[in-house]
């Protein structure tokens, strides 16, 4: 069964898109197939995968406010196998008001998806920068949360709220939800600091910090302008590499999982989620 991994954080600039595109760009080279959805009604990711938002006749509201089927709004990513887009349009601002006045309008996303998961191992949700109906949509499709961290002095501030929020969607919508951990963005290896943030946030919150933590590099800024990710772009660099040992570790992490008895899935791991693998240690609930 595929698994479905909301990329959330309600702070904006803290590499929710560029972690979707990087690594879904390296499950798809590990021979996953993988599905992005763009659900910010910016559409970065959408652009940085080299469409041009405002040209697609098409897009994940569609299936939202006409019951369009995702099938026929996805998109392959030319030239990347294995990798396709359920793309966004500024459309996208209006199926919030939509789905503001539908029962059950928090299970849009996962009735949408449904048909397409026997064909994917893996889709990213791109979460817009609030805990709005869309991110709540993004929630309750998916199987864990991965949650991108820039490493900043009161990056952290927030955490809590996207927590509780995490503790809502399993109360009422979707009981399975894990949380898989903070991937550290945008890290300064050269100051202490960023280290003494992930551990305050390991500790305070009970989060698994996943290894590695992605640098800050200007590599990074470079690459969506031409419609790719870094590991397009620079596919040798630090943060090319970086995203693919964390596709390695969340590979491993989803095939444990698979291989494990059905009660002992991801969701029942109590507050802090779906275990440890590549995980930096598991940190209590404080
Ligand atoms: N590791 C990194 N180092 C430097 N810049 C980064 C890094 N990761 C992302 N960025 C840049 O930060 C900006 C915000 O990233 P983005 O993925 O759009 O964040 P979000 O989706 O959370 O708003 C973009 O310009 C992106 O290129
Ligand atoms: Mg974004």
């Amino acid at each position: 069964m595929a698994q479905v991994v909301a990329v959330a954080n309600q702070k904006g600039g803290v590499a929710k898109t560029t972690t979707v595109h990087s690594l879904g760009f390296a499950l798809a080279e590990r021979g996953r197939r993988v599905l992005l959805v763009d659900l910010d009604p910016q559409a970065c990711l959408t652009f940085s995968l080299g469409f041009d938002p405002d040209g697609l006749d098409r897009s994940v509201h569609d299936c939202f406010v006409r019951r369009a089927k995702a099938a026929d709004v996805r998109r392959e990513v030319p030239g990347v196998d294995g990798l396709s887009v359920l793309p966004a349009t500024i459309d996208l601002a209006g199926s919030e008001v939509h789905l503001l006045t539908r029962t059950g309008r928090e299970h849009a996303l996962a009735r949408a998806l449904a048909p397409l998961l026997p064909d994917v191992d893996v889709v990213l949700v791109d979460c817009p920068p609030s805990l709005g109906v869309l991110t709540i949509n993004g929630l309750t499709a998916a199987s864990e949360v991965l949650v991108p961290l820039q490493c900043e002095a009161l990056s952290h501030r927030g955490v809590g709220q996207l927590l509780d929020t995490i503790a809502d969607v399993r109360m009422f919508a979707n009981e399975r939800l894990a949380v898989r951990g903070v991937v550290a963005t945008m890290f300064d290896e050269r100051t202490r600091h960023g280290r003494e943030i992930l551990a305050a946030v390991e500790e305070r919150y009970g989060l698994a910090v996943l290894e590695p933590p992605v640098r800050k590099s200007v590599r990074f800024a470079e690459a969506p302008a031409r419609g790719r990710c870094i590991l397009q772009h620079a596919p040798r660099s630090a943060g090319a590499e970086a995203y693919r040992a964390l596709a390695a570790a969340l590979d491993r992490a989803w095939t444990l999982l698979a291989a494990a008895p059905p009660r002992r899935r991801a969701g029942d791991a109590g507050g802090s989620g779906a275990g440890g693998a590549g995980a930096r240690g598991g940190g209590t609930r404080g």
